[in-house]
């Protein structure tokens, strides 16, 4: 049996550390609600150069350096991202053309805050299928350029970085063992960008009434998440034949601690097996399970054999799993 298998993991924040005093001084919030109601502390804002692909090519510099493989091996390079350097080409193909991945194809995936279940499931597919062995996968985010600074209800949530991680074909038992995706998009008007797509291009209308920032309904998508991850995370258990306990760590999506807790509740797993860094990352969307799942390596929280649940909820709706052997 064929199956993708991580080889090298990477990942880059901006220098730029914005912390909850700073944002006391920018809306009408304070440091004891954003960590009792979020569990921030802090998150990274890219510079005024820096775009997704920047920090996509950083943090992929470092997978590809950990899996001891050079950049033109590549088959296929895809980036989960909300944040696209352009409308278009696609960030996957600018990041190909900076590393020198010259034989590889590259497109974007948009899942929001699941894309890289979505980029790493779909990547794992086409091992499995025999179409391509060496793939890169990418978590890249920008999402400072999307956020509204004037809405504390959401400014204070989300931060920039990116992750990556280098899967290869493996025939042995390790790697990806399931990978579960869902969405529903009957309420997508509770997590979106109103404007500055093909329903609504960006104009002068659409900037004085800031409709091409993130609007969210937070306690609104807070219940939706807690209950659609918590049944993601049971179905992934379920289709594998095991119990929470088998779990030796589970990397979430990184957009709310109360959220994780939940999650990790539902899973019967202590929180010293869990990852968690959105104190330190706030919400990067698509670049969150990469991030902390580089941090995990790196901390050495990741042995060889490990079990390791990722999950993640998102705008779409969008939701899903992905069980690894590591
Ligand atoms: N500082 C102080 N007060 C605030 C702030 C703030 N930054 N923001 C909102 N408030 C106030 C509200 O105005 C409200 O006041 P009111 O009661 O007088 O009306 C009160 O705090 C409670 O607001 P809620 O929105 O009900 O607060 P809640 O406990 O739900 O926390 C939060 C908000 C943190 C956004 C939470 O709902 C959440 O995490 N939601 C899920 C986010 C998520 O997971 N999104 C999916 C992934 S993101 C993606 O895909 C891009």
């Amino acid at each position: 049996m064929i199956r993708g298998k991580i080889v090298g993991t990477g990942s880059y924040l901006p220098e730029k550390v914005l912390t909850n005093a700073e944002l006391e001084r920018m809306v009408d919030t304070d440091d004891e609600w954003i960590v009792s109601r979020t569990g921030i502390r802090e998150r990274r804002i890219a510079a005024d150069d820096e775009a997704s692909s920047d920090l996509a090519y950083q943090a992929s510099i470092k997978a590809l350096e950990a899996a001891s493989m050079a950049a033109n091996e590549l088959d296929l390079i895809i980036v989960a991202t909300t944040t696209p350097d352009l409308p278009f080409p696609s960030t996957a193909a600018l990041l190909q053309h900076k590393l020198g991945a010259g034989k590889a194809a590259a497109f974007d995936l948009q899942a929001v805050c699941t894309g890289f279940i979505y980029a790493l499931a779909t990547a794992d597919q086409y091992i499995r299928s025999g179409m391509y062995k060496k793939i890169l996968v990418v978590g890249a985010e920008v999402l400072s350029s999307i956020i509204d600074w004037q809405d504390r209800s959401t400014c204070i949530l989300f931060g920039d970085g990116a992750g990556a991680v280098v899967l290869v074909a493996n025939e042995g038992e390790s790697g990806i063992l399931s990978s579960h995706l869902h969405s529903d998009g009957s309420q997508a008007e509770l997590l979106y960008v109103p404007a500055g797509g093909s329903r609504q291009p960006i104009s002068q209308e659409v900037i004085d009434k800031r409709l091409h920032y993130i609007s969210m309904k937070g306690n609104e998508v807070f219940k939706v998440a807690v209950t659609a991850l918590g049944d993601s995370v049971l179905e992934a258990l379920e289709a594998n034949g095991i119990d929470g306990e088998d779990i030796d760590l589970l990397i979430p999506h990184q957009a709310n601690i109360r959220i994780i807790n939940a999650t990790a509740k539902r899973l019967g797993l202590p929180l010293d097996k869990v990852m968690i860094t959105v104190d330190r990352h706030g919400n990067t969307s698509s670049a969150s399970i990469p991030l902390a799942l580089d941090a995990a390596v790196r901390e050495g929280r990741v042995k060889e054999g490990s079990l390791i649940l990722l999950e993640a909820f998102g705008g779409g709706f969008t939701w899903g799993s992905i069980l690894i052997k590591w």
